[in-house]
């Protein structure tokens, strides 16, 4: 156990030490791998060390190369090596933050740690919540929740309003929550891709005098394409007014409290009624850990506690939570859970919060600096504002071309060509029904040099098209 534990220990000291050494992206085909592992079910043992070999050099690094500092794709996250640590002590101890008889170590860890979270972004400590997944199982829970408390149990004729910009999880998140198609409202954001509170209010309007039943608006702040943010004062308001229920989906964007400039984040996000907070987005956590916090942790409870749905479970009795235990497990629709917490416990308690302010900040000084490269240079051109470290831009046609089939060709064909190289990652983004190029710049490790040479590459790519 020791041999191989070392050995497993070698293998992520390296992986960590040498995100920069290769390309941010590597992909094989189906067949290649199903040649490398279409394997029959191994009826004998083999050695573990090897397998681990096999594992980390043939098969993991095949994807994105998230924490490499010119990945600049998707939301990229780099994991931290507490939170390696952290996953290899919980799966040995077998950890559940379930009921409080079965982890009350953990349930404590994974309370402390929301507690932590709660101070991180401005929330008051009434709030309460749970780790999950990741963003979208966090959109389902608190929709779960608003769902219930709204409707109580009555679905007919019930309207939920986002933006057309609203994360995907939140129209998977309708339809297991048993709305139809139609009950999902997405509204046509404004010219900065925000949700515009006065057209929720048209609709609101328009769909009360329909003898329809308004029950929940989702905010996002952070749109995943732009980085754009709902107006939550704005929808908030209306929300009071008309008796919603305000969700915000902050899975990348609600860690923008951290930061110095983040005052309005912070009190914002007070304003709802929960929120998607995804600690493997900008709180350089690994996958899954994902958080829903709530304004009334009650209205968790009363949608996923055990004893609500009657059935014969006496085994569970002796699991009952006592004065002061919390059962976790209550709370969200997963009863045998990992201790997700534990990652973000010991990456903040090795780290200090100091350090995770001063990463998030490093995040939006790459994005300055990168904005300010592509708006001074003649053959790039800014596609939207600026928004938590998220940029959109699109290259020039150097012919002078302004046919827009065109236009959106070269800016896939640059994302392509910038990809094929194997020096960068700068994935492509529909804004306005226009292709174009889209940079996340978080990670902490990525330099103002790193910006630079993307942005040359790009350039060259598109002159070379
Ligand atoms: C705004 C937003 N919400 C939800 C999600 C879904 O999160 P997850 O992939 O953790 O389920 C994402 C993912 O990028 C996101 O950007």
């Amino acid at each position: 156990m020791r041999t191989a534990g070392h050995h497993a220990v070698d293998l992520v000291v390296q992986r960590l030490c040498t995100a920069a050494d290769g390309p941010p992206h590597t992909v094989a085909a189906p067949a290649e791998l199903q040649t490398l592992l279409g394997e029959p079910l191994p009826e004998e043992g083999g050695d573990l060390g090897g397998l681990l070999d096999h594992l980390a050099h043939d098969v993991l690094p095949l994807g994105i190369r998230f924490d490499h500092p010119r990945c600049f794709g998707f939301v990229p996250t780099t994991g931290n090596y507490p939170a390696v640590l952290a996953d290899l002590l919980s799966t040995a101890h077998l950890s559940v933050p379930g009921a409080w008889l079965v982890g009350s170590g953990p349930s404590s860890i994974e309370l402390t740690t929301l507690k932590w979270l709660k101070e991180l972004l401005g929330l008051p400590g009434h709030w309460g919540g749970l780790f999950v997944s990741g963003g979208s199982l966090a959109n389902l829970t608190a929709l779960a929740a608003a769902r219930d408390h709204q409707l109580g149990g009555d679905l007919a004729g019930a309207r939920l309003y986002c933006s057309t910009q609203a994360h995907p999880s939140v129209a998977r998140a309708a339809h297991l929550l048993g709305l139809g198609r139609d009950q999902l409202v997405a509204l046509e954001p404004d010219p900065e891709q925000r949700l515009d509170p006065r057209s929720l209010a048209a609709q609101v309007d328009a769909d009360l005098a329909a003898g329809l039943r308004p029950f929940a608006v989702v905010a996002t702040v952070g749109t995943t394409s732009t980085g754009a943010v709902d107006p939550v004062t704005d929808l908030a308001r209306h929300c009071r007014r008309y008796g919603l229920w305000l969700h915000l989906d902050g899975a990348h964007g609600a860690a923008f409290a951290l930061s110095a400039r983040g005052h309005d984040m912070r009190e914002a996000l007070g304003q709802a009624d929960s929120l998607t907070f995804d600690p493997h987005k900008w709180l350089f956590q690994p996958y899954e850990t994902g958080c829903v916090l709530v304004r009334d942790p009650e209205l968790l409870k009363a949608t996923f506690r055990m004893a609500r749905h009657h059935l014969d479970t006496g085994y569970l009795h002796p699991a009952e939570a006592r004065h002061g235990e919390v059962n976790f497990d209550d709370l969200g629709p997963q009863q045998s859970r990992g201790l997700r917490a534990l990652k973000v416990w010991l990456s903040l308690k090795t780290f200090g919060a100091a350090a995770f302010r001063r990463a998030v900040e490093h995040g939006l000084h790459l994005s300055d600096h990168a904005a300010a490269r592509i708006a001074a240079h003649p053959g790039l051109e800014l596609t939207s504002t600026p928004s938590l470290a998220i940029l959109t831009f699109r290259c020039r046609p150097t012919d002078g071309s302004a046919d827009p089939a065109t236009v959106d060709r070269l800016q896939q064909s640059v994302s392509d060509a910038v990809r094929a190289t194997g020096q960068a990652l700068v994935l492509t983004t529909r804004v306005r029904n226009r292709t174009v190029l889209r940079m996340c710049t978080i990670n902490p490790a990525t330099t103002p040099a790193d910006i630079d040479a993307t942005l040359e590459l790009v350039l060259q790519t598109a002159l070379a098209r």
